[in-house]
């Protein structure tokens, strides 16, 4: 039997993404990002993501369906996927109605993706053998997540913010030092040059296992310009990662001990952190536990990850029916 193939479809922000996947291989995958956009704004305007998505929407998935070397007419697909929630709603819903205008037109099943569950599943894109149970780090610009994955399809979150997101707190901090939108890539080329214990900023939430807050972290960075104006932005930038990265390798690796699993992910874009991977690979490697790296590809949004968990949706409880409605603030335990 020839595996399915799927197109996924993903616009819950500010990237506009196609990719078509054959089983768990990926044909192609297309970013269209919307950076220029917003650069100058500091963070993601809603309305203009939607209009932006609006215009690329109809090339992404065009060009996805070329360089997977199938006829954009009649591309002969198995199903198609787009992510339904969480996002912005007026961006999740140009991605969800051409998922379903498309699957219409080619008369095939359509399911809508959680874009949060896509973000677990990334990993095994990579290719690397699948090992549960495993504990993911799900960290990006909207969550932070710690979920045990049980399986491809059964998962049970441990913990989550109370506040910000890691790649929020990244990003705030960022736009505070002038260092531009999204804050994530700035901050870790910037701490590779300064000293990280320069600042002791605090560790939120030791006593509480697998839960995080990072606003209080946020505001001890600010206050520590306005007590010291000629502090080194490197050392900010070190001395703010080592602390995030303190807490995420800490309360995974706490995790792995208290559930038994047999490996670590790391997914969502603050996954792409140079400190975080490096430090979390040495935690594995003390621990004996398998660690899976997504490459910048998959970690940070992209439609192949939601091709991926259309699929296993699709195999769990079947197509969605048309009238599914964008779901702005689904979460991984709906
Ligand atoms: O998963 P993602 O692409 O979008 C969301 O669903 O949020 O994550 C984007 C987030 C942003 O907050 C960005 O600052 C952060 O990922 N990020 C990073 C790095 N690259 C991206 N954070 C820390 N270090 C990085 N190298
Ligand atoms: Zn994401």
């Amino acid at each position: 039997m020839t595996e399915r193939l799927v197109l996924g479809i993903e616009t819950s922000c500010d990237d506009t993404a196609a990719a078509v996947l054959r089983g768990d291989t990926v044909l192609s995958s297309v970013i269209s990002s919307q950076l220029d956009v917003h650069d100058r704004f500091g963070g993601v305007v809603p309305e203009l993501a939607s209009r932006a998505h609006v215009e690329a929407i109809a090339s992404v998935v065009e060009r996805a369906l070329r360089d997977a070397h199938l006829d954009p007419t009649n591309p002969g697909l198995d199903l198609v996927a787009a992510t339904h929630g969480p996002g912005l709603v007026g961006s999740l819903l140009v991605g969800l109605s051409f998922g379903k205008a498309a699957a219409r037109r080619w008369d095939v099943p359509f399911v809508g993706v959680n874009h949060l569950a896509a973000h677990l599943v990334a990993p095994i894109l990579e290719g690397a053998e699948e090992r549960y149970p495993k504990v993911v780090l799900l960290v990006s610009g909207g969550h932070t997540e710690l979920v045990l994955v049980k399986s491809r399809s059964n998962f049970e979150v441990l913990g989550a913010t109370i506040d910000d997101a890691a790649g929020e707190a990244f990003d705030k901090v960022a736009r505070f030092l002038g260092l531009g939108y999204p804050g994530g890539p700035g901050i870790d080329r910037m701490a590779k040059l300064g000293n990280p214990e320069a600042f002791a900023f605090p560790r939120a939430l030791k006593d509480v296992p697998f839960d995080f807050s990072f606003s209080g972290l946020k505001t001890s960075v600010l206050r520590a310009v306005e007590l010291n104006p000629a502090a080194k932005t490197e050392d900010l930038c070190a001395s703010f990662q080592r602390a995030v990265t303190d807490v995420l390798v800490q309360k995974t690796m706490a995790a792995v001990v208290a559930t038994g699993a047999k490996a670590v992910a790391l997914a969502g874009g603050v996954a792409a952190n140079s400190e975080l991977r490096a430090r979390l690979q040495a935690a594995c490697v003390e621990q004996h536990v398998a660690l899976a790296l997504a490459g910048p590809d998959f970690c940070t949004d992209n439609a192949a990850m939601v091709a991926l968990a259309g699929s296993i949706a699709y195999d769990n409880a079947g197509a969605h029916p048309f009238t599914l409605a964008p779901e702005p603030s689904l979460s991984l335990k709906d």
